[in-house]
């Protein structure tokens, strides 16, 4: 049965790095969502991609000495890839480099200007003179210095088209109060309070100091502001002024926008305000999680590989990753996240409680009744909790899953699973079994067992999507059976069903072993899948290594740069005259842990002022980590100056 259209859609994601568990978060509770609504008969579009423009791109390809698109390729196929392990079922991916969406932006942007809603002005920053960059305040070092160079920076001015929101302000607040549009409703009061009251200020959306981004059509010395062509994506992709596809008509608006609470600002004020000024129809709801957490703070990729999803996923399967991140966040609010944590989800949910109620009820019917059970029945009063809690489950989820509160479905999955393993105990059929008159209420007590089990993994379908099949297997539920009409039935299993012992669906984990292990083996992995993938796009040939020489030094004297909090100032004996060094290393060693120590050294590097210090060279030393970096030492007895090859 079609019961419309669902228009659904994740935030497409920078490809600035490997994602981490917290980028799984909204896109497998959209995907959960989307796989509900499919079940309840709706026709689903399911958007999600990645954000591939911006001054942050650009910088970091040039840093590795390739184009932006070089740069972003192999991350986006990474991400791509763990949406493939994730079990994430998008039906459509957009990338912001695509060339329909681009178009989409430039002709949107020419319209906005064409009704007076942009207008030319002056964007005031900071400019690096050497590095010919501009910089926002916030994108400063911690010594108010260019990012880049670290030397200092001038008030600068650009010229700049800007987005007239300001005039939006009544509109975007009267929308905000009166329509259900942004959830939870505490951050509508976020929003009013800190961003439009305060008084809503024009939004730039035009660069001319960078090019990695969407030309301004009529004046291609501007490239459009990131955000104007991340938001934009939300259209382009249904085909909204370009000939891609042509499904705006029947999608738009998007029925849930979800994304993570730092960019709620955004969908909530600035892409209405666009979306009033192009007379399109608003979208019906946004949801604002929290943020997974780790020790309590935002993850980042500092954190390391512990959380890396794939191999989360590897070790534990998608599900179970899925089943405990949706689990864990409470609705609106942060979650925390650990490997402890995740460990103990998997053992006391998934084995303990689901894996262990489908084995135990199998197992019995196979032994008590070769696997089919007869049809004679005898009802008890004691079934009747049960049953009614089994049969009322999918209209007590249902709703919870239109308002995006995916841990309290579970929730109210997991009550029915604990209710059911209660009911073994009470109804001991270890007991029944051995009484040969006792046989129909046998049946019956398995039977309940057997549909209620029907009915909760039916619901757990969207969050599980690989293990729920093979609990069908083993209940031997037809695919009838798990349709969404049946799950608010019960009594749906043919009364002589039979049954499928098959394996553990998740075996239980020896918590401090498993730490152990992911301790030892995750630490070497890190930061590899992307650099292998850039490596081979960038091969060189010996004579081109050749050019660079590199040699070996003592480190005779070391100290902070006083106006920097990155630098450490070296002093290397080069076996030769001695040099100066300067490196940002100060986050991770003091002075005193490298006086004495060998290392290696580029020693025909252009010297350089670093926060007014020469610089003569540079140490080499490796990522040991997203967010730690350890210098390459060399044995005692080797000596100064000599040349690496
Ligand atoms: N490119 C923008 C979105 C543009 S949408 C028009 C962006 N990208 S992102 O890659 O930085 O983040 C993508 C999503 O992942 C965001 O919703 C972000 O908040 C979310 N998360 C990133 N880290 C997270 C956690 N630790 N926890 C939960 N979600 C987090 O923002």
């Amino acid at each position: 049965m079609n019961k419309g259209k669902y228009y659904i859609t994740t935030p497409i994601y920078y490809p600035s790095g490997n994602p981490h568990i917290g980028h799984c978060y909204t896109t497998v509770a959209c995907d959960t969502i989307a796989r509900f609504k499919r079940l309840e008969g709706y026709d689903v579009m399911f958007l999600t991609g990645t954000d591939e423009h911006g001054v942050k791109i650009e910088q970091k390809a040039k840093e590795k000495g390739i184009t932006p698109k070089e740069y972003v390729d192999p991350i986006v196929a990474n991400f791509k890839k763990l949406w493939e392990t994730m079990d994430i079922s998008y039906d459509r991916f957009i990338r912001t480099t695509d060339e329909y969406h681009v178009k989409s932006v430039q002709k949107i942007f020419k319209k906005l200007y064409d009704k007076g809603h942009i207008y030319k002005g002056e964007y005031t920053g900071k400019y690096c003179t050497p590095c010919e960059s501009f910089w926002t305040e916030s994108q400063l070092d911690e010594n108010g210095c260019c990012p880049d160079c670290h030397r200092p920076v001038v008030d600068a001015h650009e010229e700049a088209y800007f987005l007239k929101i300001s005039a939006y302000a009544d509109k975007i607040e009267k929308f905000l109060t009166e329509s259900d549009y942004l959830q939870p409703k505490s951050r509508v009061n976020e929003m009013i309070n800190n961003f439009i009251k305060p008084g809503l200020e024009d939004l730039c959306v035009s660069r001319t100091s960078f090019t990695w981004g969407i030309p301004v059509e009529f004046d291609p010395k501007h490239v459009v502001y990131v955000w104007i062509d991340a938001l934009t994506n939300y259209i382009s992709a249904l085909g909204y002024e370009n000939d891609e596809y042509n499904d705006f008509e029947k999608y738009w608006p998007a029925d849930l926008h979800m994304t993570a609470k730092e960019i709620v600002r955004f969908h909530s004020i600035v892409w209405p305000i666009m979306l009033m000024m192009l007379d399109l129809p608003l979208p019906k709801h946004l949801y604002g999680h929290g943020w997974i957490n780790f020790n309590g703070q935002k993850m980042s990729k500092s954190i390391g590989n512990v959380i890396d999803p794939f191999v989360l996923a590897e070790r534990y399967g998608s599900d179970s990753v899925r089943y405990q991140i949706l689990r864990d966040m409470p609705y609106g609010s942060d979650s925390n996240f650990s490997n402890e944590i995740m460990i103990s989800r998997i053992n006391t949910d998934l084995a303990n409680s689901l894996g262990n109620l489908v084995s135990r009820t199998v197992a019995m019917a196979d032994k008590y009744f070769g696997g089919t059970l007869p049809t004679d029945r005898e009802p008890a009063e004691i079934d009747n909790e049960l049953i009614n809690m089994a049969k009322s489950l999918c209209g007590n989820v249902s709703p919870l899953i239109e308002e995006a509160q995916l841990s309290k479905a579970l929730e109210e999955i997991f009550k029915v699973i604990t209710r059911a393993n209660k009911y073994i105990d009470e109804t001991e059929p270890w007991v029944l079994g051995k009484d040969e008159s006792r046989k129909a209420r046998l049946a019956t007590v398995l039977y309940n067992l057997l549909d209620t089990i029907r009915i909760c993994s039916g619901l757990l379908y969207a969050f599980m999507p690989k293990t729920m099949p093979k609990v069908w297997e083993q209940i031997g539920a037809e695919k009838s059976a798990t349709e969404y009409d049946t799950l608010g039935k019960f009594g749906v299993l043919p009364a002589n069903v039979t049954v499928h012992k098959g394996e553990a669906l998740f075996p239980r984990i020896d918590a401090e072993k498993e730490i152990d292990e992911l301790n030892k083996l995750i630490a070497p992995q890190k930061t590899i899948r992307e650099d292998e993938d850039l490596d081979k796009a960038n091969i060189i040939n010996i004579d081109q290594f050749g050019e660079v020489k590199l040699r070996s030094g003592e480190i005779t004297a070391c100290e902070k740069v006083k106006k920097s909090k990155k630098l450490l100032k070296l002093t290397v004996d080069d076996g030769r005259n001695g040099r100066q060094i300067v490196s940002g290393i100060a986050n991770w060693y003091e002075p005193e842990d490298l006086i004495g120590k060998k290392i290696v050294f580029v020693a025909n590097l252009a010297p350089a002022k670093l926060c007014g210090e020469l610089s003569e060279g540079m140490i080499l030393a490796c990522d040991a980590g997203d967010d730690d970096v350890r210098v390459l030492f060399l044995d005692k007895d080797v000596p100064n100056g000599s040349t690496i090859r």
